[in-house]
């Protein structure tokens, strides 16, 4: 397993917090009549002007410089002449290249006035990411991760997707080991100082199958109802974690 250097994770820190930046300045153009397509745009535009890369164009083939699904998309949506209208929910899933590093977060944002129990969605979503953070330290186990952020997940009457995980980060955007969001406490592999790891819980409101849509890239729930994602970028440090997606 791959264990950063301080400078290495200085650099992880330096494209985490362009990616955070980024996600600050996208809050102010979220509003009914905007096409996922502009705010695509508008990411790029503000990475490229960090000095940085948006690394998910051309991953894999991806044509787009992130990441975004509305409503029932729980990953890989297309930016696209969409637009996005009052009580979506938008989920903004974008990745930062510095220096050779790699960052990746995710947060879901409101369009307009959302349905309170979708709102209650988004709140547990993010605390559930939360969850799975606080037990990162220097001898937990990648399923203690899992199993914080399912538990969490059930709590609040929400399911776990279970086809798209969390993972290592480094100079690649995935790297070992997969992270997912539900498994048994104490199992897999066992976290170290230095570290870094992406987790990002995938919640439903309803139920937790999903299906891959025809273009071959957006996976939506097959219910169609909303699904909430949340994703940080953090290093395992002596006592615990930081993150490195953050300010
Ligand atoms: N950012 C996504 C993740 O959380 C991966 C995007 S893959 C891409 O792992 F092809 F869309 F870039
Ligand atoms: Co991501
Ligand atoms: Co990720």
């Amino acid at each position: 397993m791959n264990i950063k250097s301080e400078r290495e994770i200085a650099l992880m820190k330096e494209a985490g917090h362009i990616n955070y930046l980024a996600h600050q300045e996208m809050e102010k153009y979220i509003k009914p009549g905007i096409t996922t397509k502009e705010l695509d745009e508008k990411i790029k535009k503000f990475i490229v002007s960090h000095g940085a890369i948006p690394s998910c164009y051309g991953y894999e083939g991806f044509p787009g410089n992130a990441c975004i699904c509305v409503n029932d998309e729980v990953v890989h949506g297309i930016p696209s002449k969409r637009k996005l209208k009052n009580g979506d929910i938008v989920k903004l899933d974008f990745t930062v290249r510095k220096n050779g590093y790699e960052s990746d977060m995710t947060r879901t944002y409101l369009v307009g006035d959302v349905s309170p129990r979708i709102q209650q969605m988004v709140i547990d979503t993010e605390m559930a990411l939360y969850e799975g953070l606080k037990v990162i330290k220097p001898g937990a186990r990648i399923g203690d991760i899992s199993h914080a952020i399912e538990s969490y997940a059930h709590a609040h009457g929400l399911s776990v997707v279970e086809e798209l995980v969390g993972h290592g980060i480094g100079t690649q955007m995935h790297e070992e080991p997969d992270v997912p969001n539900y498994g048994k406490a104490n199992t897999g592999l066992v976290l170290k100082e230095g570290m870094t790891l992406a987790i990002e819980p995938m919640l439903n409101l309803g139920r937790k199958e999903v299906v891959l849509l025809d273009n071959d890239w957006t996976v939506v729930t097959e219910d169609k109802s909303p699904s909430c994602h949340f994703e940080h970028t953090i290093v395992v440090t002596k006592d615990g974690y930081e993150i490195l997606t953050g300010e």
